[in-house]
């Protein structure tokens, strides 16, 4: 396992799946419904580039391992008629790589909106003419958890979003509580679902993430083994999905 540490960064592992090809033609890339889903290389990016040598966004110029393994599910449930995209909204949250709303769009959603800080916006914007969605119902919006004043409104009356995705969106404690703070904004009480792929990092922030969830008046429950049953290749002891609805307002 490789480590990154720092003040206030949580232990990171190394992704799993790093042989996925997104850039050429060649083989070995990560498809869904064998559509193959393609990403400029970020491995240019210099440190002077990351505002303020910030590690929260220097964290969206990697693909994670719990993106790839939200999309594969949502792939499998898709084409298991257990999740049916079609005419449904979809929003992603700290999206970085986008790859989960790139797969609902692949999968048939009508909107898909990827969001993430105003500084990743742009190279969101560059995924989404790469895999050739720029004139389709697919966008990139500024939503940063924290500051979120300006961007919500607009988000919400977009909505009612069908679905929240979100991919590995908790490694350091005190984004915990505005990120639960977003996603129960964006949500529409027992109607919106939300998908979250989680890699545990540590204890004490799992229990922060579920203590906050729950406090929100969201009933939250892990994707079984069973049902989750990804290719060997898409499995990873850490990471595990969870679907949640907002129950109370
Ligand atoms: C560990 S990465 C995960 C990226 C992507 N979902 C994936 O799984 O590959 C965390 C993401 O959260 C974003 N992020 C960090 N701080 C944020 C904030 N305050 N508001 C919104 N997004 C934030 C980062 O820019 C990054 O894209």
């Amino acid at each position: 396992m490789s480590t990154f540490n720092s003040s206030s960064t949580l232990l990171i592992e190394g992704p799993k799946f790093p042989s996925y090809n997104f850039i050429s033609s060649s083989t070995n890339q990560f498809k869904i419904n064998n559509q193959a889903i393609y990403l400029y290389h970020s491995n240019d990016l210099k440190i002077n580039d990351v505002v303020n040598n910030d590690h929260t966004i220097k964290t969206a110029y990697s693909v994670w391992d719990a993106s790839l393994i939200l999309s594969k599910f949502l792939e499998k449930q898709c084409n298991e008629n257990k999740l049916n995209f079609k005419g449904k909204k979809v929003i992603e949250v700290g999206a970085g790589k986008s790859i989960p709303s790139i797969a609902s769009y692949i999968l048939g959603a009508s909107l898909v909106t990827i969001t993430d800080v105003p500084s990743v916006v742009p190279e969101i914007e560059k995924i989404i003419t790469l895999n050739g969605f720029e004139n389709k119902n697919v966008f990139a919006k500024p939503l940063d958890w924290i500051n979120r004043k300006e961007h919500i409104p607009i988000l919400i009356n977009e909505g009612p979003w069908d679905y929240i995705l979100a991919a590995d969106v908790v490694w350091v404690d005190y984004l915990i509580e505005p990120l639960i703070d977003t996603i129960s904004e964006l949500s529409t009480p027992s109607h919106t679902t939300l998908f979250l792929c989680h890699q545990t990092r540590t204890t004490r922030s799992d229990k922060l993430l579920f203590d906050a969830i729950e406090n929100h008046g969201w009933k939250i429950h892990k994707v079984s083994m069973n049902e989750l049953n990804l290719a060997e290749e898409f499995r990873k002891d850490n990471v595990e999905i969870y679907r949640g609805q907002k129950i109370l307002s």
